[in-house]
């Protein structure tokens, strides 16, 4: 419950904390204030509604939610929350940017770089952002205020307002995605490399139209979940289309298993070329770990605050890391496997999944429309189920904050994103690219850019301190001790100084220091 915050008593552990301090927490300061000045009033009323509390404040609280002045936050089931979660992870990142990134920054050494920055940092910070969330149980900058001391705090809790930042390109690119769905049904596929080239170059770069209705599309089917709320919209959602995500994907790794590209795929992946690795693949391999994991940004913090009870928080982040990882894993040697099948270069940017596949599955008859349709399929899927999870943060912060109906903090968001949208999406245009760019970079790539690289890693710093220094010991350790065992040490180590400090050298090295 949400938006009667000053009636409910102070969570247990604030009162024994508030209680060592012999002051208490300003709601409830103002509650006692309240209560003096209503016992004192003369009116006969003043001292029923005393007396009768309790009785009073839940009335009120079913009128005013029949009334729709006060939302309800309502939980995910548990599997709803763990699909969920792996639904905002799993996304464009592992399918369309993992393969793409592979490819250009060194195939292994990319690779390895992101794994280990997963392995030692990524699983302690997503433990942290559910952490937050479910001591929080607000939006982000509420549960920032609410477990801290310092008010300062809050503004961390402005990360949730990232999401819409890289909403402005993920919608793009969820357009192009639909648009590829419905060409390749209706327009077939293109045959050749050069034909397919030109068909994405002039999808960007020439279709405004186009590119502007799709991306309108996906706006709309976006904010059309995420207006249904917590259960109706966003755990639906993800019930469906995360099954039905893995089944494709497997599906079509099986059959690139029997290619002969597949061993060259295992080896692309797999085979590090040391000489590869320097400052740029670290940093853009521990950028897209975080962009990857949906880290740093208050959507899995926003999610855990409808966390169910009796949750364990440990093996949730375990599945989902797992998930996300596994799942980019497959796209990766997938994709390369028929890459290399039919000779194409891993290195094509962006584009990648747009170029390449299509005129792979050309190759492969009348069963190659089938396989790109479900493989664009599957991408829209991933897309959508981490769309939903990049808007919910600032339409939960709007809702709890402003007290405005789901629907208009939906409106507004999507206005947001959608409008800046359009200028991502002119940057790649021929006509606009140059207005839409700074210093000759479009729009697009520095959206992409400052998100994952460092608006993320900069809430990931943020989080791991929050939750190595500034929530109590005790509070974390009860939460977290029993369900890690022998290993909660390590994650405080990890949480405490390697979190932070890696991700700081890689800000410093990021910004040239280093
Ligand atoms: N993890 C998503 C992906 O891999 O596409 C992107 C994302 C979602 C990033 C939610 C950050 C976030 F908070």
């Amino acid at each position: 419950m949400v938006g009667v915050r000053g009636l409910e008593p102070p969570a247990p552990w604030s009162q024994t904390r508030y209680a060592n301090q012999t002051a208490l927490h300003p709601v409830a300061l103002k509650r006692e204030l309240f209560f003096e000045i209503l016992k004192n009033h003369p009116c006969m009323w003043s001292g029923i509604i005393c007396k009768n509390f309790y009785f009073v404040k839940s009335f009120c609280i079913i009128l005013l939610k029949k009334l729709g002045f006060v939302m309800k936050i309502s939980r995910f089931s548990r599997i709803g929350f763990i699909l969920a979660t792996a639904g905002s992870a799993v996304g464009l990142g592992n399918i369309w940017k993992f393969p793409y990134m592979t490819g250009e920054y060194g195939g292994g050494a990319f690779v390895l770089t992101y794994l280990i920055t997963i392995l030692l940092i990524g699983f302690a910070v997503l433990v942290a952002e559910i952490t937050i969330g479910a001591l929080g149980r607000l939006d982000t900058v509420s549960s920032f205020e609410k477990l801290s001391n310092n008010k300062n705090w809050k503004y961390a809790g402005f990360m949730g307002m990232n999401g819409l930042i890289i909403m402005i390109f993920y919608s793009v690119v969820i357009g192009w995605i639909l648009h590829y769905i419905f060409s390749s049904i209706f327009y077939g596929l293109p045959e050749n490399i050069q034909t397919a080239q030109d068909k994405f170059s002039n999808l960007i770069a020439n279709e405004v139209g186009i590119q502007i209705l799709w991306h309108t599309i996906a706006t709309f089917i976006v904010l059309y979940f995420v207006h249904k709320g917590i259960k109706q919209g966003i755990e639906k959602l993800n019930i469906i289309l995360m099954p039905s995500l893995i089944i494709i994907l497997l599906g079509m790794l099986i059959y690139s298993m029997n290619l002969d590209g597949f061993a060259k795929s295992i080896n692309f992946m797999f085979s590090p070329d040391w000489s590869k690795i320097d400052s740029d693949v670290i940093i853009r391999a521990i950028g897209h770990a975080f962009f990857t994991l949906s880290l740093g940004m208050g959507a899995i913090m926003t999610y855990s605050a409808s966390l169910p009870k009796h949750i364990n928080i440990t093996k949730t982040a375990l599945i989902v890391t797992f998930m996300d990882t596994i799942i980019a894993l497959i796209a990766g040697l997938m994709i390369f496997a028929f890459l290399f099948e039919f000779g194409e270069s891993p290195s094509k940017g962006p584009g990648l999944v747009f170029i390449s596949m299509p005129v792979i599955f050309a190759q492969l008859g009348y069963m190659g429309i089938f396989f790109a349709l479900i493989f664009f399929l599957a991408l829209a899927f991933a897309g959508l189920t981490s769309a939903v999870s990049l808007v919910e943060p600032s339409v939960q912060y709007l809702i709890t904050r402003l007290k405005i109906s789901r629907l208009r903090a939906t409106v507004f968001s999507g206005i947001f994103y959608y409008i800046l949208g359009l200028s991502a999406l002119l940057s790649y245009t021929s006509s606009w690219g140059e207005i839409f760019s700074i210093s000759g970079t479009p729009l697009f790539d520095i959206y992409e850019f400052t998100t994952d690289s460092i608006l993320l890693p900069l809430g990931g710093i943020l989080m791991a301190i929050f939750v190595g220094y500034v929530l109590p010991k005790d509070q974390v350790k009860k939460l977290l001790s029993d369900e890690m065992g022998k290993y909660y040490p390590i994650w405080r180590f990890s949480i405490k100084f390697i979190a932070p400090i890696s991700i700081f050298i890689m800000m410093l090295s990021l910004i040239g220091i280093l």
